[in-house]
């Protein structure tokens, strides 16, 4: 795929850090949006892939990277725990990516979200730890801060407005909860993801804006004044590599937010960056409720990983742009590209 930012940001051209050994490492998710740009970037880096899956919007995102003998697929529900067991097995490491995503999806299957998004973390937590797989990084999400007027760190007080943000919260503790020697997670808690994936999203504001000024030249900001700590998708995926690189002690038992202080932005700061790639578009700024608004201090991914975002606003969004004018994408209101239309379509198939 045209892809500038993703290439540019490989591990075949950035060195690879020092200290970084080949590793087994098994994602749980990792057909997704992220993994599919992880499991990537692991195999490009030397490492070999187990990735579990159950492919709720297809394989087609991981497609290519089947044929590298370094790459196996266990296709099914993570839950399977025969399944899970052979995955996990003799890995040095798991990335649980594995969720229904986002506050849509998770409020119409409220039910599956906390047998998925907590139980099945606590599943996969019992059983790397049985079988002494040491290392557990966990994706979370900066919305477990919900709203808050002052700038959020990890320490913060937790403010959920979701059922998405309060099973990942849970979820969190659990897993700390269950440190020991012989297990060792580490939670991430994403900020707000945006740029061009092997299964793209177009649930995810910044992608959204995007393909309605590609295919509209029209965007519509709700709440511009409201703040999210924008993160581009193969940043969260190098903050993954620096967690995996890491030394044991560093990041044993530790929470980083992902994201960069100079990434924190105004919803109408995307209307600015939508105007520098597409000058004619038309932004209209309109208020709907929505409780979430939080600015999120990095300083602690930046001090202890030296972890810093390389890809801008602007950037991550021509990238996007670039793809729709190759036509990678005919309609981007097909649920596939939405999360909670994939769950509505759930919800019909079940009756
Ligand atoms: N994209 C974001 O903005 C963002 C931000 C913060 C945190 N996160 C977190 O990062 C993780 C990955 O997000 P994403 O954007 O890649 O989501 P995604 O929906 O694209 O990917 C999730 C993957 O998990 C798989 N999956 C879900 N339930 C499963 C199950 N029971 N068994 C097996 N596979 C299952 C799906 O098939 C899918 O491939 C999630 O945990 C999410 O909460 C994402």
């Amino acid at each position: 795929m045209a892809n500038f930012v993703t290439r540019a940001l490989s591990p075949k051209i950035l060195p690879l850090r020092l200290g970084a050994e080949e590793r087994s490492v098994a994602v749980i998710g990792g057909a997704g949006y992220i993994g599919s740009i992880l499991c990537r970037r692991l195999l490009a880096a030397g490492h070999s892939v187990r990735v579990l899956d159950r492919l709720s919007f297809g394989g087609a995102a991981i497609e290519e990277i089947r044929q590298n003998p370094r790459f196996t697929l266990f296709e099914g529900d993570f839950r399977d725990i025969d399944l899970l067991l052979k995955a996990v097995r003799g890995a040095d490491a798991v990335v649980h990516l594995a969720a229904l995503v986002g506050d849509a999806a998770c409020a119409l299957h409220e039910k599956d979200t906390v047998a998925i998004n907590y139980h099945g973390v606590e599943l996969a937590a019992r059983v790397c730890k049985g079988l002494g797989v040491p290392r557990f990084v966990f994706a979370s999400t900066c919305s477990v801060y919900g709203s808050a007027d002052q700038v959020v760190s990890e320490t913060s007080a937790l403010n959920p407005v979701s059922l998405y943000a309060t099973t990942k919260i849970d979820a969190e503790n659990m897993l700390l909860s269950r440190r020991g020697s012989d297990f060792h997670p580490t939670v991430l808690r994403i900020g707000t993801a945006f740029g061009w994936s092997y299964r793209p999203r177009f649930d995810l504001v910044v992608n959204l804006l995007t393909a309605k000024a590609h295919f509209e030249n029209q965007a519509v900001i709700y709440n511009g004044e409201q703040w999210r700590p924008f993160v581009h998708i193969v940043d969260i995926s190098r903050a993954f590599q620096a967690v995996l690189d890491a030394p044991l002690r560093a990041v044993s038992g530790e929470i980083f937010n992902v994201g960069d202080d100079r990434m924190n932005h105004r919803l109408n700061d995307v209307g600015e960056a939508l105007r520098r790639i597409r000058p004619s578009v038309q932004v209209v700024e309109e208020q709907r409720p929505d409780a979430r608004n939080y600015r999120v201090c990095f300083d602690k991914i930046s001090r202890r990983l030296a972890f810093q975002s390389r890809v801008t606003l602007v950037d991550g969004m021509r990238e996007i742009e670039q793809n729709l004018v190759a036509g990678k994408v005919s309609a981007y209101q097909q649920p596939v590209y939405h999360n909670h239309r994939v769950a509505e379509l759930a919800l019909t198939a079940a009756g």
